[in-house]
């Protein structure tokens, strides 16, 4: 089982401390007796017993706030901001240098600068790697990002003996064995919700499009064909738009569409309060019999699959729209068709199918979906390659909140966000909490292991602390006081030595 994130090998002492005043300097060496200091670098090997392992920020650069982004963008206020208003203090648990990042995929710039600020060491590639080139790449790395083409499974990441921490640029993290990282204490974050807006935005046109036949008119003229009709073709204003799951993307299109003239009424499994004067039905049916438009914002779980089928489009008003932009299982396709065919619905817009191409190019046929074909020849209908999340302000946007999940799981062990693991936070120590350090320690969720924890802890006055499990693991965050720089060492070992220590990691 690999072991610590961070070890600080002994070594001689070779005048690495230069502490100036509000100035840069370099990492700060730990003194220990016989005239050695310690030098901060990564380790999760076991075998590296002869060094210790913990993290620090005792420079006045890693101090400095460095997140200067409108808080729109950021999405991290407390990344620069404590709740007393003193100067947080940015723990680090390494020298910066020190810190090996590879991004896969051509992960968006504003993730890499993020990273790159921090005085990372950031490596970033166009492409993914195939399986034995990416073993290879990531033995040394502490953190690796990725997008949805990398599979990171246990035998690749079995050989990342240092990795702490994977940061997916995406929405999904499919591509990872979740568990098995779990199990070896690292952390993994995605980005579920940075591109709600373009879905939402996406919709609000096919609304449109639908409802002017617009798709029919452009390919018409494209082919040729001047055919200017008014008949079927609708303002949107006064129409009732129908919203099925009311949560990010649902909820912005309550707002917009609202602002457009229609009336909203929306369907959740949860009660939700209303924005603007939209109105929360109590049944799927009482939606789709009250609306002219029908857009789907569900996720993909066993209650969702077929939700819209033959059933429904039969409740559903003569002459209505369908849209979905959630996920190819919610829509019984055949059922969509027939409905299409014998009138019912007069225009559909899919984004999403059972079965999606893994690149691109001419893939949208009956190999991939018996129903391709016929779907295709239909009237009014838009179809889309799952582009609704694609812009290029969601990218930039999923960029910066992963790097920055990364930032502070690395600078000070914060979990929130994370998929496979508790969500753990505590305030960020300030500067005047000079003689502070924050203790993490992953283990296994076994009884007595806190009881164990601080009992080491105990010669420390414990500030805060804060423990969560999840499956078979747990994480324990606390921040003790009256710690001296000599004492991490032991504190770091006794921690080490229990047994059901998954990962320690203490930053100061
Ligand atoms: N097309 C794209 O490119 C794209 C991009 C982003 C998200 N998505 C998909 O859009 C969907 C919605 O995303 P979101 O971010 O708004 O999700 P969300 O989790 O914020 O909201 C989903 C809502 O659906 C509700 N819900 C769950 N089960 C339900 C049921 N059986 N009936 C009614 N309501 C139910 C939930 O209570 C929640 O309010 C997801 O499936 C997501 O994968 C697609």
């Amino acid at each position: 089982m690999p072991v610590s994130a961070l070890t600080e090998n002994l070594k001689n002492n070779n005048g690495n401390v230069d502490q100036k005043d509000g100035v840069t300097s370099p990492s700060q060496d730990i003194p220990i007796s016989g005239g050695q200091s310690l030098t901060r670098e990564v380790s999760r090997s076991m075998h590296a017993r002869e060094s210790f392992s913990f993290g620090t920020s005792p420079d006045q650069q890693r101090h400095r706030p460095t997140f200067s982004r409108p808080s729109h963008e950021s999405g991290s206020p407390h990344l620069t901001r404590t709740m007393t208003g003193a100067a947080p203090k940015k723990l680090q648990p390494f020298r910066e240098q020190d810190v090996k990042i590879l991004l896969l995929e051509n992960v968006n710039k504003t993730g890499q600068d993020v990273l790159r600020e921090q005085g990372y060491q950031v490596e970033a590639l166009k492409s993914s790697l195939p399986e034995d080139q990416l073993i290879e790449r990531i033995k040394d790395v502490h953190v690796l990002g990725i997008r949805s083409k990398t599979k990171l499974n246990s035998r690749v990441l079995a050989a990342a003996k240092n990795l702490i921490v994977i940061g997916c640029f995406c929405i999904g993290t499919n591509q990872v064995d979740l568990k098995y990282a779990a199990d070896h204490g690292i952390c993994v974050f995605n980005s579920p919700f940075s591109n709600s807006r373009s879905v939402a935005e996406l919709v609000i046109a096919e609304i449109i499009t639908l409802a002017r036949q617009l798709g029919d008119r452009s390919n018409e003229m494209h082919a040729g064909t001047w055919n200017k009709v008014s008949s079927k073709c609708w303002e949107v204003r006064g129409k009732t738009l129908g919203i099925v799951g009311y949560g990010h993307i649902g909820s912005q299109l309550s707002v917009m569409t609202e602002a457009m003239g229609m009336k909203v009424i929306y369907y959740d499994v949860v009660n939700l309060m209303s924005l603007g004067t939209a109105h929360q039905v109590s049944s799927l049916d009482e939606l789709l019999k009250g609306a002219d438009f029908i857009t789907l914002h569900v996720p993909e779980i066993p209650e969702t699959k077929n939700m819209i089928s033959t059933a429904q489009f039969e409740v559903m008003k003569t002459g209505s729209y369908l849209i979905n932009a959630s996920r190819g299982s919610v829509v019984d396709i055949p059922a969509l068709i027939e409905a299409s065919r014998n009138g019912k619905i007069a225009g559909a817009a899919l984004d999403v199918y059972p079965s999606e191409p893994a690149g691109n190019g001419d893939y949208f046929n009956n190999e991939l979906n018996s129903w391709c074909e016929d779907l295709r020849r239909l009237k009014n209908i838009i179809l889309t390659p799952h582009i609704g999340g694609s812009t290029e302000e969601a990218q930039s946007a999923i960029g910066i909140e992963v790097a920055e999940s990364l930032v502070r799981y690395v600078n000070e062990g914060v979990t929130v966000g994370a998929v496979n693991m508790p969500e753990v936070t505590l305030r960020s120590l300030t500067m005047d909490q000079e003689d502070h350090a924050r203790v993490i320690f992953i283990h296994q969720n076994v009884p007595g292991v806190l009881g164990r924890v601080n009992k080491v802890l105990s010669d420390h006055n414990v500030d805060k602390q804060m423990s969560d499990s999840r499956g078979d693991m747990a994480y324990m965050m606390a921040d003790i006081s009256n710690v001296r720089q000599a004492e991490i060492e032991t504190l770091y070992k006794d921690l080490e030595g229990l047994k059901e220590r998954i990962i320690t990691r203490i930053l100061y």
